[in-house]
Parts: structure tokens; sequence; C-alpha cells
């Protein structure tokens, strides 16, 4: 009876791993570059010909990637939104890209990305239309998933705009089929829980044995109350999302917009390490060839991407709320922890918090070595559960560490002797 129970559990926890979308794909949070928080359905190439939705801005963009060392710290993806098509399908009923804007069509396009060592996202709809009016996939899935890797596209992002709820679940699960039978490795990203949770709580078994990363809730914008929103989502429904999210398959909270107009440093600093903690796919969307060099350098930091793409691929959750603190915490390989610490009082200075209140701190017994990543990389030794360290976070900002346990050997060790 014991053993019975035992063997069911463990064949719980191994089958947890192969739930995922079995097509080899995000076997860490995906990382790249996304055009629609910056460039939205900007198609007026007349008149603003450096922003508009054009196969010069993502040509632009992998340029940029390359020469300037997003590739190197890991953004790998260059991907289009919405408002590339043409509002036509073509005579044999396939997608086309709009021939002013992208005169090279997106094979070209593609190609061109992949000689700079990079791969192309593109965008499409479940529904009958994409969100900014441009035809949606319904009725052509086939033939979509078949365009796609004809023209060697390396991830779909699939909207959910103009269609019908109660047939979301269906359309995501058989463009997935679609483009299994393709043959290509595709990545598929979808919107799938986000449509239907106005309605029911979504099947998150089903969507992560069918997406490679899925996204829950609203649109980012380029505003601080727009993250926290994400923020409180998240940690509101974390008991039912994050128990989904693991290798092959992601949580997908929205796009990164450092590197913008709408947050202060601190709470760029916010986003990233929260996003960080969630396991976030990291794509970002800003404007790569104007940046400031504090914004590049918390993208590019590679304590951070290590947390992200960390190999044990759990996500974190929030695990306390003190004295408008919020904590949370990610699992790390090697029985690491993350830990963020995230001021959220508004007004006054910064403020310091006793590291010892982390629920999760419980790990330093006997020992840990501290490092802080952010605001900025520090050594901080060895501690044990009693530390009276604190860490001063700016109003907004967030601190980051990571924790490594230090087991008792050596003192046991020497007390034999
Ligand atoms: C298609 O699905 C099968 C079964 O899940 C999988 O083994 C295969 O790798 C998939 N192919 C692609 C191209 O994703
Ligand atoms: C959720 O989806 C899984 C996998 O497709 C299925 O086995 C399960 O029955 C579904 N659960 C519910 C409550 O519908
Ligand atoms: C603590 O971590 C830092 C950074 O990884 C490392 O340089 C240092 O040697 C570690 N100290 C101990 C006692 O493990």
């Amino acid at each position: 009876m014991y053993i019975a129970v035992f063997l069911l559990a463990l064949v719980g926890v191994m089958s947890r791993a192969t739930e995922a979308l079995d097509n080899g794909l995000a076997l860490k949070p995906t990382m790249g570059w996304l055009h629609w928080e910056r460039f939205m359905c900007n198609t007026d190439c007349e008149r603003d010909p450096n922003n508009c939705i054009s196969e010069r801005l993502y040509m632009q963009m992998a340029d940029v990637m390359v020469k300037e060392g997003w590739k190197e710290a890991g953004y790998e993806y260059v991907c289009i939104d919405d408002c590339w098509p043409s509002h036509q399908r073509d005579a044999q009923g396939r997608l086309q890209a709009d021939p002013k804007r992208f005169p090279g069509g997106i094979k070209k396009l593609a190609d061109y990305v992949h000689s700079k060592g990079l791969k192309l996202g593109i965008y499409a709809d479940v529904g009958k239309n994409t969100c900014a009016g441009y035809p949606g996939s319904l009725g052509y899935y086939e033939t979509d998933a078949q365009t796609f890797a004809d023209w060697d596209i390396d991830l779909l992002k699939f909207d959910g705009c103009y269609m019908d709820w109660t047939l979301l679940g269906k359309g995501y699960v058989n463009m997935a089929e679609a483009l299994n039978k393709t043959g290509r490795s595709i990545l598929y990203s979808c919107e799938w829980p986000l449509y239907e949770w106005p309605f029911q709580q979504p099947n998150y078994t089903a969507i992560r044995e069918t997406c490679n990363h899925w996204r829950n809730f609203a649109d980012v914008y380029d505003s601080w109350s727009s993250i926290k929103s994400i923020l409180d989502w998240t940690a509101s429904h974390q008991d039912i999302i994050v128990p989904s999210a693991g290798p092959g398959g992601w949580n997908d909270p929205d796009m990164l917009v450092i590197g913008n107009f709408g947050l202060s440093h601190d709470q760029q600093e916010s986003q990233m390490a929260l996003w960080t903690i969630m396991a976030a796919p990291l794509l970002m969307s800003n404007d790569l060839r104007d940046i400031c060099p504090r914004s590049k350098e918390l993208l590019q930091n590679r304590h951070i991407i290590a947390i992200s793409q960390d190999p044990l691929g759990k996500q974190g959750y929030r695990t306390a709320k003190v004295d408008s603190f919020e904590v949370w915490e990610r699992p790390l390989s090697k029985n690491r922890l993350a830990i963020a610490i995230l001021n959220k009082q508004e007004i006054g200075g910064p403020r310091g918090f006793v590291i010892r209140a982390v629920p999760g701190w419980k790990i330093c017994d006997p020992q840990c070595n501290v490092t802080q990543i952010l605001p900025q990389y520090k050594e901080m030794g060895v501690h044990t559960p009693q530390s009276k360290m604190v860490v001063t976070v700016n109003p907004s900002g967030t601190a980051l560490l990571t924790v490594t346990p230090i087991s008792s050997g050596f003192k046991a060790l020497n007390k034999v002797h």
C-alpha cells in the first residue's frame, strides 16, 4: 500500500517533465526582441520610415543585436508582431506580406536574420482576424503553418482575437498539430489562457502540452502601473499557473519595456529582476538602435540572465508581503535560491529589509554564501540563519540576490578530529 502510493507519487513527479509540448524548443525561457509595445501598428512608412513595420526595421534590429552584444548575451529571436501582412491572401489562399513594406518578402527576411545567426518570429491569429484587423488563420491553420515553414520561420506568436472562446482550445491545439506536421521546429507562443480567463479557469495541463509559452494577462504598457498589475495578477494566480512552468513551456507575462520612456531606472531593475524570478520569456520591446547605456547594461547583465536561464527551469513565487515589501523567490539548480525584494512604498527614500525575514532563508542553516546582483553586484559573504544583514531598496526598486547553501560537511569533519 505504502509502496503503491509512493510509486504513484513518483510517476506523477516524473511525468511532470514530459507534459511539455514535444518540439524540443524553449527548454529555457525564450530570449529576443518583439516589435509590439514599442512600434505597435505603425504602417506609415512614408512619413515615419525609421519606425514603421517594415523589413527594414527587423533587418536593422538584427544588425544591432549582433553588433551591440545582444546576441552574445543570449537574445536570439527577432519577432514580428501584428500588422505585417497584406489585407488580402494570395490566389492560393496564402498569407502574404504587405508588398510595399516588405518588398523582399518574409523568406528573404528570414534568410537575412539567419545569416546573422539569429532566428525570426512571426505573428498570426487563431480567429477570423488579427487584433488589428488583418486576415486571421481560422480555416487556414494548415495552409498558414506550411507557409511559415516554407519561409523558414522559427517562432509563431498566435493571438486570440475574433474567436468564439469555446473554440479557443480546439483552435490552438489544431494549429499546434499543423505546425508539427510541417516537420519544421517552430516555437509556439500562445495567448489561449488570456482569452479564456474571462469565461473560465483555463486547463494548464492542456496548454502546457500544446504551447511553448502562453500569455495569461493583459498587454504590458510602458508604465509602472502596468508592471505592478502584471505582478499582482501573477501572484494572485500563482498556485494555478506556476506549477505548469518548466523546460519546454513557460508563463508569459509579456514584453520587457526596459529602455523606453515610462519606467524609472529602479522600476526597470524591478521589471528585469521579477521577470527573471518568474522564469518569463525575455522578449524586449524597445529601440535597440537608440537605448540608454544603463538600460542596455541591465538587459545584458550576465548574472541576471544566468538566473533566467537556470537549468532547473522552475518559476518562482511571491512568498511574503511585509511592511510594504514583497519577497519573491525562485529555486535554482544546485539547491541555490534567487531572492527578489521589491520595495512597494512609493514615498520617502531607500528602506532597509532584514534578510532573515525571507521564508527561504532557512537554506542558510547552517551557512550560506550570498551574492547581491541588483542594485549593484556585491559579494556579501557567508551568513547563518541568525544573519543581521539588511538590504537597502529604493522606492519601486528591487534588490536581487542569490544564495548558495554551504553544507555542514566541513564542520562535522572538524568535530571528528
Ligand atoms: C511532432 O510531434 C512528435 C510527437 O510529439 C514529436 O516527437 C516531434 O518531434 C514533433 N515534430 C516537430 C517538428 O515538432
Ligand atoms: C485538461 O487537459 C488534460 C490534457 O489534455 C486532460 O487530460 C484533462 O482531462 C483536462 N482536465 C479537465 C478538467 O478538463
Ligand atoms: C561566495 O560566492 C562568491 C561568488 O560566486 C565566490 O567568489 C566566493 O568564493 C564564495 N565564497 C564561499 C565561501 O563559498
